[in-house]
């Protein structure tokens, strides 16, 4: 079995992909995450007592703590996740975004570089340090222009989709001028279980469910293509696997919907779940101003990653939401775990004025 470096593999998908790859003996990890609020070890509680998993405590940003975790475990691959993810969040404070997702990805890169210089010939051929990206780094797509392609042109609009970008860059650039072995995926949103309720779907369900007003940005009508997070664990393990060095491969749901759209299917099945008497979840809808610089459309088209690894997204939407809000339902400890007096902090600061 292979040993990998996971970082940021206490967050949403890092975790999910962990113990994906934990039930399937898939890989021996170690997982590097800073523990950042959008981190919960909870997530990967299961894994207690399994002699094929480590927990480190660190930040990608170290690079003594990197090289030293690359000389002891000696990886066969690095997979990148550890990132700051909400765009909200970029617009209030960018700094933090261009420390970890900018110069830690560059710090790691350069740790990589210098570990897998080292390494027998043979380890160094199948050596591979794949990055998770995303496809908010092609901007926004017109209503009735063609979905994300890999060689579609980099145009990111908010500071969370330019540290990508820059991320991206600098993994392209190991690869065309050391000849690291990258490989670098940009995916849609995902959704499902696990997920810090700072983003759309989450935060739907518990605000619904603590019958709080639903917060939707603009005229509701901008678009997303919504990934379950397993089909993206599935096709990261599969890029892992069989993805051509250098490359990147674009993952998504191709289920493209409205926010409104995916705000009134979570109360449609909220409603069914956990009736309430004369009383829609969706009389809690509320627009509000809109974020700065809102991306329109999103889109991704996974051709390539169907065509070359014969991938494609398993969960169709209805079930997947339904799965995850129900998850949601079950699992309130997670849940209150969360909504600590920091998360409550933000959601002041990012709501208090949308009122
Ligand atoms: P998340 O915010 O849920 O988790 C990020 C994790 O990284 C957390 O556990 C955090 O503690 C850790 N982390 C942050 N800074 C770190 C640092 N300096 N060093 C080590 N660990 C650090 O994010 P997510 O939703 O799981 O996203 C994972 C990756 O996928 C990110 O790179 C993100 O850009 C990308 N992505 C996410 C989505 C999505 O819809 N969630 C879509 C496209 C791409
Ligand atoms: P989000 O989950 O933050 O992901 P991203 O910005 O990375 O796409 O937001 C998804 C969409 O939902 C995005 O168009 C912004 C919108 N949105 C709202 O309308 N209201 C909210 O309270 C949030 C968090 C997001």
């Amino acid at each position: 079995m292979l040993t990998a470096l996971v970082t940021g593999g206490a967050g949403f998908i890092g975790a999910n992909f962990i113990l994906l790859a934990r039930k399937n003996d898939w890989l021996n990890i170690i997982n590097l995450d800073k523990l950042t609020y959008a981190s919960n070890l909870e997530n990967l509680a299961e894994l207690r007592g399994d002699r094929n998993y480590n927990f480190v405590q660190g930040d990608i940003s170290n690079i003594e703590l990197v090289s030293y975790l690359l000389n002891q475990y000696k990886p066969d691959v690095i997979i990148n996740f550890a990132a700051e993810s909400h765009v909200d969040r970029s617009i209030f404070s960018p700094q933090v975004f261009i420390q970890t997702n900018v110069v830690g990805t560059f710090n790691l890169l350069e740790a990589s570089r210098f570990y897998w210089q080292k390494l027998s010939p043979q380890k160094q051929q199948n050596f591979r340090f794949l990055h998770i990206s995303t496809d908010e780094v092609y901007g926004s797509l017109q209503a009735d222009a063609a979905a994300f392609k890999e060689d579609t042109p980099y145009t990111p609009n908010s500071p969370y989709a330019s540290s990508k970008a820059a991320a991206d860059h600098f993994v392209r650039a190991y690869y065309h001028t050391y000849k690291l072995p990258t490989l670098t995926t940009n995916c849609s949103n995902n959704y499902g279980m696990r997920q810090f309720p700072e983003k759309l779907i989450p935060l739907t369900i518990l605000n619904a469910l603590d019958g709080k007003y639903l917060p939707i940005y603009g005229d509701g009508q901008n678009i997303r293509d919504w990934l379950y997070v397993i089909d993206h664990c599935e096709a990261i393990y599969l890029v892992l696997q069989q993805g051509k060095i250098g490359e990147t491969y674009n993952i998504g749901g191709m289920n493209e919907q409205t926010n409104l759209a995916v705000v009134n299917k979570i109360c449609g099945i909220l409603d069914e779940l956990v009736p309430k008497p004369n009383f829609s979840y969706s009389s809690l809808i509320n627009f509000v101003p809109d974020r700065p610089g809102h991306d329109r459309r999103y889109a991704i088209d996974c051709s390539k990653i169907k065509h070359d690894l014969g991938w494609q997204p398993k969960e169709n939407f209805d079930s997947g939401l339904r799965k995850t809000v129900q998850w949601y339902l079950d699992n309130s400890a997670w849940v209150n775990q969360v909504s600590t007096g920091a998360y409550q902090n933000w959601l002041k600061q990012n709501y208090e004025n949308r009122k």
